[in-house]
């Protein structure tokens, strides 16, 4: 879910709104806004995007209020419906609260509340918060203490964000295991769940900790954990571009980031290396010594950011010869991995705030292993409870569906891969130095393939009766045939599968049936057989009736008898082919998803970050 706070001179509807649209990705299920204007709460909100909002609210405008609270839901508990839209209200309407994450004693909290004779009016945990804190002020406690004592009675994630009719100027809000930042502005402030909601307004932002409650009016932000004591906060610098946050022209946000990927890529790379030709990552803070023990890798993530993983083990063992493992966060801590102080844990997210990567981290922390975050956002949880962070420097990503994310991650995946190499000695400088010329050419080498769009985009009108596609990749092709098979199916809803093609032969290979389009990532020629086993793969399934469309290297002429469709990716080197290979592939699922009428910012049944495990 999305959550902003605002108290200033601003309209506070407008500038609420204005926050909501930023952080819309997160969750479109619902919205809502409360303001208090001369010592009266209003609060309206509404099922489905908050475009149906901004409607009643265009024909009906609140109060003029210089504070405002406001939420975009993605449904937990209850169906997305008016009623169980954000913010809710205590009995009495006097305090009105929304929140993000799920509070698992909410049923137990729910008798206590029943019991007193209040009235539940929707089926959310979210509701029983808004009565306790209203509880709270009528016994004659301010907001903020109030805050303090419901979140000491709450177990689960939240970020709780609420105001009071009778404390005009104020906006308190809490957060644990759930997302929450400060922006701090002149005579105004600023809350939401991540910085996109105030960059408009102000670059200088406030991290909050675990357990902490923040209590702000137009001049004053005051930061305490959940008894009241004042802690220090970290203060960061935004320097995310505003224009980021806009689709300049294009159609979509998606669209728009994955032409951004050649600027986004070489922003990741910049200031990586000394003059004197060693890699540096400023972020690192672990000790070469302790880089050195390291005998085992983790890598653990969701979603894309998963499948950047499974890129990264090819690159990472091949490298430094150290053994790696990838595993879904949700999977990780249920299993009882084997992890003792020289493991590396790398987690992988671009927003930093996905539950099931966080609580893996927690549970791979108490173990005593090392954590390294690979992180899109600064001020965000998981490389805050991180020892080192690797920022991707993809700015702000808005659309649903990553794109320049996923590129960023694979740069920082390889850079981190180089560093081990350096660290422990597996590579030599001149090794590494070529390595770094081949990745410093592939923003050129992205853009070439951007500039063939066209025939992916007339590839994809095609295909627009398609029911079902399958994707085959080996070696680093195969994590992007599973990338590839992911975009279809959140975007153009279509059952798309990911093998891996000497996988084929031992099941899949029953799907294949005629006219099929099969999606084939073919390796650059090379050396070693991959190409040539790639080849029978494709042979095997074009046999059987499948229209193959291959995506293979220039001056590739070997694949040209077996591909009906030919689409051609520079010549790059086998471990880095993914960063070039991927982008035909979410172009195709973007422009399937348009010709077909799907909203591709925003899919169905989706959000951006998934605070809740
Ligand atoms: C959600 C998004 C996916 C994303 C995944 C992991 O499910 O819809 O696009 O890949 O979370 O997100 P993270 O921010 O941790 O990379």
């Amino acid at each position: 879910c999305g959550i902003v706070g605002y108290v200033g001179p601003r309209s506070a509807q407008d500038t609420v709104i204005d926050g909501l649209r930023r952080l819309e990705y997160r969750g479109y299920d619902s919205a809502g806004v409360a303001v208090v204007a001369d010592g009266v709460l209003s609060v309206e909100k509404r099922a489905g995007k908050l475009a149906n909002l901004e409607k009643v609210l265009g024909e009906t405008p609140m109060p003029v209020a210089e504070v405002g609270i406001g939420h975009t839901r993605w449904a937990t508990h209850g169906p997305p419906n008016d009623v169980n839209a954000h913010p809710h209200t205590g009995g009495a309407r006097r305090v009105a609260l929304v929140h993000n994450g799920i509070i698992e004693n909410f049923l137990e909290l729910r008798a206590r509340v029943e019991a007193d004779d209040h009235e539940l009016l929707s089926e959310t945990d979210t509701e029983i918060v808004a009565h306790l804190v209203e509880l709270q002020v009528q016994s004659g406690v301010d907001l903020t203490t109030a805050m303090q004592r419901v979140c000491q009675q709450l177990d689960g994630a939240f970020t709780l964000v609420a105001v009071d009719a009778a404390e005009p100027g104020r906006v308190v809000a809490a957060r644990r295991n759930s997302p929450l930042v400060v922006g701090l502005g002149e005579g105004e402030n600023f809350l939401g769940s991540d910085v996109a909601a105030f960059i408009e307004f102000t670059r200088e932002a406030l991290e909050l900790g675990q357990d902490q409650v923040v209590s702000m009016t137009r001049d004053e932000v005051v930061v305490t954990d959940f008894r009241g004591r004042v802690v220090e906060p970290r203060r960061f610098h935004v320097d995310w571009d505003l224009s980021a946050a806009e689709k300049d022209g294009h159609d979509w946000f998606m669209r728009k980031e994955i032409f951004e990927q050649p600027r986004a890529v070489a922003d990741s790379l910049i200031g990586r290396r000394t003059a004197a030709g060693q890699l540096q990552l400023d972020e690192m803070r672990l000790a070469d010594e302790e880089l050195r023990d390291v005998d085992k890798i983790i890598i653990i993530a969701c979603g894309t950011s998963f499948y950047a993983g499974m890129v990264a083990k090819y690159a990472i063992e091949h490298w430094t010869r150290t053994p790696v493992e990838v595993e879904l966060a949700s999977e990780f801590r249920y299993r009882d991995p084997i992890i003792d102080a020289t493991t590396l844990i790398v987690a992988i997210s671009q927003s930093g705030e996905t539950a099931d990567t966080l609580q893996a981290i927690r549970h791979a922390r108490a173990q005593r292993a090392k954590v390294l975050a690979i992180c899109n956002t600064n001020g965000s949880s998981i490389p805050r409870e991180s020892d080192a962070v690797i920022y991707t420097h993809a700015g702000p990503e808005i659309g649903v569906a990553s794109t320049k994310g996923f590129l960023t991650q694979l740069v920082a995946c390889y850079l981190l891969a180089l560093y081990i190499a350096q660290v422990k000695g597996t590579r030599f400088g001149d090794e590494i130095d070529e390595i770094m010329e081949h990745l410093e050419a592939m923003p050129g080498h992205i853009e070439t393939v951007l500039e063939r769009a066209e025939e992916v985009y007339a590839l994809a009108a095609d295909h627009a009766g398609t029911r079902s596609v399958l994707f085959l990749g080996r070696h680093a092709g195969y994590p992007v045939a599973l990338e590839g098979a992911l975009k279809l199916k959140e975007l153009a809803y279509l059952h798309a599968e990911g093998f891996a093609a000497g996988e084929l032969k031992h099941g899949p290979i029953a799907l294949v049936e005629d006219n099929l389009p099969v999606l084939c990532v073919v390796p650059p020629q090379g050396r070693d057989h991959l190409h040539g086993k790639m080849l029978s793969g494709i042979q095997e399934v074009r046999a059987r009736g499948a229209r193959t469309i291959c995506l293979a290297e220039d001056g590739d002429s070997s694949i040209e008898p077996y591909a009906d469709v030919l689409i051609r990716l520079p010549k790059v080197p086998v471990l880095l082919q993914p960063l070039v290979a991927i982008v035909p592939l979410q172009l195709f699922a973007c422009e399937l998803a348009t010709v077909l009428g799907h909203d591709v910012d925003q899919p169905r049944n989706l959000a951006k970050s998934v605070t809740v495990e």
